[in-house]
């Protein structure tokens, strides 16, 4: 038998933004509760930085209350600091649930042993877990790769000890460390994961699109499934998705006015989170390119948001856009904006 969810979960199969560096910020994450996200989890913060009170770490702790239900991601190879960390989070922001993680590839992190550098010691993975499950009344969860290189991949192995040292749910991205973003991720593996483990199983990698979410759910039996980079710019795939899973009436994708209107929702809330307003205009040109992705002429429409120093600029240049679009200016161009769902960037990332 399974193991509930030790969370609310809103649905019995739910969806998950993943955590990302520089992505899954506070307001994306309530863009993404209101297009049908379950769950969401912070981007992975020091447990260094949190212990030392390193205020550019505590500023991305902060969260609102529609962003529930909210898991804070920490990592570290240090118990006893990964334990503090837990426990100043537990104390001050109350989310749902703590996350470590050991998934994250960069370098700078690995060198230390932190994120998926702790594959390389279950020994460690499992006082890193106990440390933290000894330092919070939260439940504790974690999220790993399939093992540091092709030589050492055991998800289940991993998978076992984690739940052992006491998490109450894992996720998984079924490529090693060594793979970084290549290759395919192997959803056999979150099926292997799910059959050999009591606790929920999460399967991640490479969704995207809501049949992509559909596909791996009903493939792999996972408890619940998480996209990252398939959100990017089109936050609607979870509604998409919780349709097709539920078998409800097909969500479509939004029209081009609908997209824009998203995008300038989404960009008001980072107006009123962020406090440096340049800093966040140039912060969000990578998702204003995200949004517009695949319509006609988007080329050029792309390259103007590239250069926005302020939010304000954004509306005019959807305005000319939409009103060139009135004239029928993108009538020659082939455009996918109709009813199928944008192809996400799904290479060149950077971080983990
Ligand atoms: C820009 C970026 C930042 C990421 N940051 C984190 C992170 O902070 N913590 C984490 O556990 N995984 C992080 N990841 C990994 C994702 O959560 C996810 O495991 C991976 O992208 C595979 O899922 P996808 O194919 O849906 O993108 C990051 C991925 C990307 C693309």
């Amino acid at each position: 038998m399974m193991r509930p969810f030790p969370y609310p979960t809103g649905h019995a199969v739910p969806l998950f933004l993943a955590p990302m560096a520089g992505v899954s910020e506070s307001p994306f994450r309530r863009l993404c509760r209101r297009h049908g996200a379950d769950v969401v989890v912070t981007e992975f913060l020091s447990a260094e930085g949190i212990r030392r009170e390193d205020q550019a770490t505590l500023s991305k702790l902060h969260f609102s209350a529609d962003e529930r239900t909210i898991g804070v991601q920490i990592f570290g190879a240090e118990p006893a600091a990964m334990a503090d960390a837990a426990a100043l989070v537990t104390d001050v922001f109350q989310p749902e649930f703590i996350d470590i993680n050991f998934g994250c590839p960069v370098k700078k992190v690995v060198k230390r042993n932190g994120g998926s550098g702790c594959l390389k010691d279950l020994g460690l993975v499992q006082d890193v877990i106990r440390a933290v499950v000894r330092a919070t009344h939260l439940p504790v969860t974690c999220k790993i790769r399939s093992g540091w290189s092709e030589e050492m991949r055991d998800p289940v192995a991993i998978g076992l000890r984690c739940q052992d040292a006491g998490v109450r749910a894992i996720a998984l991205h079924p490529r090693t460390r060594s793979q970084m973003y290549t290759g395919s991720a192997r959803w056999e593996e979150i099926a292997a994961l799910s059959q050999a483990l009591e606790i929920p199983v999460i399967g991640n990698g490479d969704i995207k699109t809501a049949a992509d979410a559909y596909r791996m759910w009903r493939q792999t039996g996972c408890a619940a499934v998480m996209i990252a980079r398939g959100s990017y710019g089109q936050p609607w795939i979870f509604a998409q998705a919780r349709a097709l899973i539920e078998g409800t009436m097909r969500v479509p994708t939004p029209p081009v006015e609908e997209r824009f209107a998203v995008a300038l929702d989404h960009a008001r809330m980072v107006q009123e989170y962020e406090v440096d307003p340049v800093g966040a205009a140039l912060e969000f040109r990578k998702h204003l390119g995200w949004y517009v992705r695949g319509l006609p002429h988007s080329a050029d429409l792309r390259k103007r948001l590239h250069q926005v120093n302020s939010f304000a600029e954004v509306e005019g240049i959807f305005a000319d856009y939409l009103a060139a679009a009135g004239r029928g200016e993108h009538a020659d161009a082939h455009s996918d904006a109709g009813d199928t769902v944008a192809e996400p960037a799904i290479a060149g990332v950077g971080d983990e």
